[in-house]
Order: structure tokens, then sequence, then C-alpha cells
């Protein structure tokens, strides 16, 4: 594909309203979960995201039939035929592990491959591992390949830390092994929820899921059904960070405002005004902004590693200093060169970064180095006084449906060129 880049002329500010497409790290793992199923599968509100494409070509070679169009994605799920995925499936993208637990579960036997390291440093699956051998897995592993077999059974897992990635492959590995299965320090994000509640509606049997213990009882078989993916948090914190940052004011529709509570506690800090109500948030900003003084990511309900990023863009132009901690991935900061080539006051050392606000910040060509530093790039473009150019959108297009489209909606200058 053609390399494409996006332009931006900074300096206005947003103002309307958007929808909130559905959640990239749900729909992946509710795509896993369809292994587990007798029947067919229709999600609602699916992001139309190369991740997701990279989902549906992994359930396609397994043996189901996949078509989307309109937000929906209906997997037409006449057997699992297959029990290995390739290599080059599987290094696709880093959530592809989380057909480990389904694929052994459904076919007793299976041979995948380590999704490695990625943009974010290195991403062990040693929880993982270690919870479907005591559920009854052996597993092999040799230069990247992994071999699984045995029929699982339920276990009471400990989970040294609550593992987003691990929580969801004990579930998925879990509803139909024998017996009943237990998760403590079980991770709590919202997307454990809505897997809990797909999962369900497939006739699964759990209890706990949003809590830090979440208990599984196995059934003998899941059925189909019709399943509403829930709105991207994360996407909403990045609209939200880009409004603030850019000032005007913005209603994110279709979003759950409970579950961004520690982003909007920042933004408020920050002089924001933030009213939510039912599914909405409003949020106004007359810039300056003042800096937070101090944002250290933690697992939910804390302040979400994913929108690390999207805040110290957001800081980037505001009064005062913020310290930023982060705790969750080790390499989370690749973001920081270019908004220091854009005019930021940000000095990095190891797990901390502190951001000093800066007048003005001047457009330029910068990279997206993962997703949510792309995101960030995107939010300090619309700040900077000229035209910034972003490049390697293959990131950001793995987690956001139309970016331009949407801040564009909301009267950014904002074009895509390929
Ligand atoms: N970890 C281990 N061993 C394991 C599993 C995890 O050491 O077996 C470590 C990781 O290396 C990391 C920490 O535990 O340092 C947290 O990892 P976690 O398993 O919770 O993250 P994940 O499941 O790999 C998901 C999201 C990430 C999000 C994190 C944290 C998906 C597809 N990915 O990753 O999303 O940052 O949870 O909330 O759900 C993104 O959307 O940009 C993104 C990276």
């Amino acid at each position: 594909m053609a390399e494409s880049k996006l332009v931006i002329e900074g300096g206005h500010p947003l103002q309307g309203e958007i929808r909130i497409q559905g959640a990239k790290n749900s729909v992946l793992p509710l795509l896993s979960a369809v292994v587990l199923c007798d029947e067919d599968v229709v999600l609602e509100r699916c992001p139309a995201l190369s991740d997701v494409y990279a989902a549906s070509r992994i359930l396609t070679h397994l043996g189901c039939r996949c078509s989307f169009r309109d937000g929906k994605m209906e997997i037409r799920n006449g057997g699992i035929s297959r029990s290995e995925i390739p290599e080059a499936m599987m290094h696709e993208m880093r959530s592809s592990i989380t057909f480990l637990g389904p694929l052994l579960s459904r076919t007793g036997s299976c041979t995948l491959y380590l999704p490695g390291g990625c943009e974010l440093g290195p991403r062990p699956i040693d929880m993982h591992l270690h919870a479907l051998r005591q559920m009854g897995a052996e597993i092999h592993e040799t230069h990247g390949m992994l071999r699984l077999q045995g029929r699982l059974r339920g276990a009471d897992l400990h989970l040294p830390f609550p593992s987003v990635g691990a929580t969801e492959n004990i579930m998925l590995a879990a509803v139909l092994a024998q017996g009943r299965t237990r998760i403590h320090n079980a991770a709590r994000e919202p997307e454990i929820r809505d897997l809990a509640e797909f999962l369900a509606a497939c006739g699964a049997k759990i209890s706990g899921a949003g809590t830090d213990t979440v208990i599984i009882d196995g059934v003998e078989r899941l059925h189909g059904c019709v399943y509403r993916v829930m709105p991207d948090r994360i996407a909403a914190a990045t609209y939200l960070s880009a409004a603030a940052a850019a000032g005007g004011s913005v209603c994110i529709q279709d979003c759950c405002p409970e579950d961004l509570t520690a982003v909007t506690e920042v933004l408020r800090q920050m002089g924001c005004r933030v009213y939510c109500h039912e599914s909405r948030i409003y949020l106004q900003s007359s810039l300056p902004l003042h800096a937070a003084p101090y944002i250290r990511t933690m697992p939910h309900p804390g302040f979400p590693t994913d929108a690390q990023a999207l805040l110290m863009a957001a800081h980037c132009k505001a009064r005062g200093s913020c310290m930023f901690e982060e705790t969750i991935f080790d390499s989370r900061y690749r973001h920081v060169d270019d908004l220091i080539r854009m005019g930021a006051d940000i000095r990095l050392s190891g797990r901390a970064a502190v951001v000093h606000g800066v007048q003005k910040l001047s457009g330029t060509t910068v990279h997206a180095t993962d997703l949510r530093g792309g995101a960030a790039m995107l939010i300090a473009g619309l700040t900077a006084e000229g035209v910034t150019e972003l490049t390697e959108l293959s990131h950001l297009d793995r987690g956001y449906e139309d970016p331009e489209g949407v801040l564009r909606s909301l009267g950014a200058k904002i074009e895509r060129i390929t």
C-alpha cells in the first residue's frame, strides 16, 4: 500500500458532536471468542480497523466466513476446521494471542506462534501460559512456536499482575473447560466486562467480571448471538484530549462516562468544564489549560496507560508542569522525541516524564511511533502553529476509525494524502 500521511493545519478550535466507534480492545477478544461458538455471530458497532481485518483473516483461515459492512461483522461459523495459525498471521497484531485459550479449548491440540515484542517493548505472555498449564495444558515452546494440547479443566488461578490479555485468555479457555475456574487479581478493565457479557449472551456462565475475582463455570457448548460492541473509551479520551488542547466545546455521544472517570478528572484539573449525562460527555475548554500536577498510569480504574500519550500532548502548552509516571509498559514514551521536535519541553528519566508548558508548538513532520503515540501527535498538530505532517499511519489505523473524518466534522483542518 502507498505510504499515506495526515496533513494538519493547527490553531482551529473544535466544536460539535461525535459518536464513538466500537472498542478495538474489546472487539479483538470477541472475535477470538467466536472460535468457541457453534453458531453464527454478528458483532454490531464493529470498528473498521486494520487489527479487526487481521483478526477476521485468522477466523477465515480457521474455517469461518466473515463479512463486514456498515459497522456490522457477520461471522458464519460452520465449525473450526484448522488448529494452527500461521506465523505471519500471528505477527500481524499483538492481540492474536487471545486465540490461544479458545483454540486449545475448542480443538484439544493447536499450534500458534508468539506474537513477539512490539513498539511498547517486550510483551511477555508468561502469565497466559502459566494459567493454561494450571488448567491442564501441555505446552511446548520452540523458536517462537507454541504447541499446546490437553483437555482443559477449571482451576484456582492467581495472577501476579492484573493483566488484561491474560484475564481474557483464561476466561476464553475456561468457558468450555470442565468445572469451575476462579481468576484472582483479575484485570478490571471495562473490556473484561464486555467480553463476559458477550460470552454470557452465547450461553457461558460467568460472574464477577469487572471485579478482581472472575468466576467461570464451564458449559458444554456456546451458541451464537448478535452483540453490540462497547464504545471505545480510549477513542473517546483521544477526542476529549484533542478538544481540550485545541480549545472549543464538544459532545461525545454513545460513550460510557463511568469508564472514563480517571481521564475526565485530569481534564477537569486542567481547567476544562466536563459534564456527563447518561451516555454523553460534554467538554468545554478555554485556553490556556493548566497543568495537572501528577499523572500515574495504573490498571483500571486508575489512569489508563493508553491515555498517557494523549494527555501528554494536551499538556505541552498548559501553564505549569505535570509529572507523568508510566507503570504499565517499559517503553511507552516514544512519542516524546517528536513532541520535543515540535517545541515541547519534556524531560525523561526512566519511568518518569516531566512536561513544562511552553507558549507554542510548531508544525513539522512527525511520525506515529505506535498507536497512541500517533494519536498524541495528531493532538499536538491541532495545537501547533503552521502545518504538521504525520507519517507511518499504519499504527494509527490499527485503532482509529477514520480519525481525520471525525476531527474534520469538529472543524479541524486535516487531510489524508496518499
Ligand atoms: N505482562 C507480563 N506477562 C504476561 C502478560 C502481561 O509481564 O503474561 C505485562 C506486560 O508486559 C505489561 C503489563 O503486564 O507490562 C500489562 O499488560 P496487559 O497484559 O495488561 O496488556 P495487554 O493485554 O497486552 C491490553 C491492551 C493494551 C493496553 C493494555 C493495558 C489489547 C489488545 N491491548 O494489552 O492496549 O495498553 O491492555 O491496559 O487489549 C492500545 O490499545 O494501544 C494498547 C496497547
